[in-house]
C-alpha cells in the first residue's frame, strides 16, 4: 500500500509528459459531444458505456477503435476543445510541459483539410498557455501501416505548418507488426534535414528487432521500447547510449503486452540502467492518466520517493526543449521538490 505521503509527493511533483496521443485523449464526456453536434453514432450513450466500450485485445484491435472515435473530430473547434482540455488536465496532474502526437494521416484519409485540424490545434494550444499556463508542443505521426510516398508527403505538410501549429517532431505509430519503421527511412531523412526531433513507436507488439530498426532511423527516443528486455544485447545498447524510453505502463497491460503490472519489464528496465519516463498514451482510452500511470508503477514495485523524482526529472530531461528552457524546468522542478520533502517528509 502506498502511503498518502508517496501519493501526494506523484500527485504534486512537476511532471512532463512526452508521449500521449490527441486523438486518443478526448475525454468520453466530450466524445459524446462531438458525436451529437457532428452527426456521428456512437456505440455507447454515456460515460459508462464507453468505459464498457473500451475493452481491448490488442494492438491492432486498439487501433481500429481509436481510428473510429477519431472520426469525432471534423471542425476546428473540435480540434481545439481537444486541445484546451488537454491543457487543463495536464494542470490538474502538475504537468507543466507536454508534447502531444497527432495523427495527421487518420485526419486526412476521412478527408479533414489540413488547415481545419491546424487552426484549431493552434487556437487550443495558445488557450492552454494563457489559461492554464501548459506548454504544449507537437509530433506529427507518420501511420506505419500507410505507403512511403504518404509519409514523406506528410513530413512537408507539417514543416509548412510547423511555426502555426507548434509541430517540433516527426514520430511513427499504428499497427507495429509488420509495418517497420524502415519503410518510412525516406520521411525520416528528410525530417532530420528539416531540423525536426525525431521519435518512433517500437518494441510494443513486436520484440527487440522493431527497436533496432527504428534505431537505425536516428531516433532519439522510443515510444515504448518495453520488449527490448527480451535482448540483453539491446538492454546494454539502450543503457549505453541512454536513449530515453516513453513508457506508458497501463497502456502495455490494456493492450496485452503483459499479462499484469507486476510482470512489466519497466523495473528491470530501470534497474539496468536504461533511461525511464512514464507517461500515459491515451488516457480515458486506457482509463489512466499520468498521475494514476505512476500510482500503479510505484505499487507494483515499492518505488521510493527518490525513484519518483528520478522518473518525473527524466521528463523533462527527454523533452525537446533548449538548454536555457530545460534549465529553467530543472531548477523550477528542483525548488518543488525540496518543498515537497519538507512538507511530506520533513525533510530539511
Ligand atoms: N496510437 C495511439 N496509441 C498507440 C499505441 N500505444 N501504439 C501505437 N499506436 C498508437
Ligand atoms: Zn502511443
Amino acid at each position: 500500500m502506498l502511503t498518502s505521503e508517496l501519493r501526494a509527493f506523484i500527485q504534486n511533483i512537476p511532471k512532463a509528459e512526452l508521449h500521449c496521443h490527441l486523438e486518443g485523449s478526448i475525454q468520453p464526456a466530450t466524445l459524446l459531444k462531438l458525436a451529437l453536434s457532428n452527426s456521428i453514432e456512437l456505440p455507447f450513450e454515456n460515460e459508462a458505456g464507453a468505459r464498457n466500450f473500451f475493452e481491448f485485445k490488442n494492438l491492432n484491435q486498439f487501433i481500429d477503435i481509436l481510428s473510429f472515435t477519431a472520426s469525432t473530430l471534423k471542425t476546428a473547434n473540435d480540434f481545439e476543445t481537444v486541445t484546451v482540455e488537454l491543457g487543463a488536465d495536464a494542470a490538474r496532474q502538475k504537468i507543466t510541459y507536454r508534447e502531444v502526437f497527432l495523427s495527421y494521416d487518420a485526419h486526412q484519409r476521412r478527408g479533414i483539410p489540413w488547415h481545419i485540424v491546424n487552426e484549431g490545434i493552434a487556437r487550443g494550444r495558445k488557450i492552454a498557455q494563457e489559461k492554464y499556463n501548459v506548454e504544449m508542443w507537437f509530433i506529427a505521426d507518420i501511420d506505419r501501416t500507410t505507403e512511403k510516398e504518404v509519409s514523406l508527403n506528410m513530413v512537408e505538410l507539417a514543416h509548412a505548418s510547423r511555426h502555426d501549429v507548434g509541430i517540433i517532431g516527426i514520430g511513427m505509430d499504428s499497427k507495429e507488426a509488420g509495418n517497420p519503421a524502415s519503410r518510412h527511412k525516406a520521411a525520416f531523412e528528410r525530417a532530420k534535414e528539416l531540423g525536426f526531433r525525431l521519435v518512433a513507436h517500437a518494441g510494443e507488439d513486436v520484440g527487440p528487432e522493431s527497436v533496432w530498426d527504428a534505431l537505425s532511423m536516428g531516433i532519439e527516443r522510443i515510444d515504448h521500447g518495453v520488449r527490448a528486455i527480451e535482448e540483453n544485447k539491446l538492454v546494454q545498447h539502450l543503457v549505453d547510449i541512454q536513449i530515453p524510453l516513453t513508457i506508458c505502463p497501463v497502456s502495455n497491460i490494456q493492450l496485452k503486452v503483459f499479462p499484469t503490472m507486476a510482470q512489466h519489464s519497466i523495473k528491470q528496465l530501470m534497474d539496468a540502467g536504461v533511461f525511464v519516463t512514464i507517461n500515459s498514451d491515451d488516457p480515458p482510452m486506457f482509463g489512466a492518466d499520468v498521475v494514476e500511470n505512476y500510482l500503479q508503477v510505484a505499487e507494483t514495485f515499492n518505488l521510493i520517493a527518490a525513484d519518483i523524482e528520478k522518473l518525473a526529472r527524466n521528463s523533462f530531461k527527454a523533452a525537446f526543449m533548449d538548454d536555457v528552457k530545460s534549465s529553467k524546468y530543472l531548477k523550477e522542478f528542483t525548488e518543488k521538490v525540496a518543498q515537497l520533502r519538507t512538507e511530506l517528509f520533513n525533510e530539511v
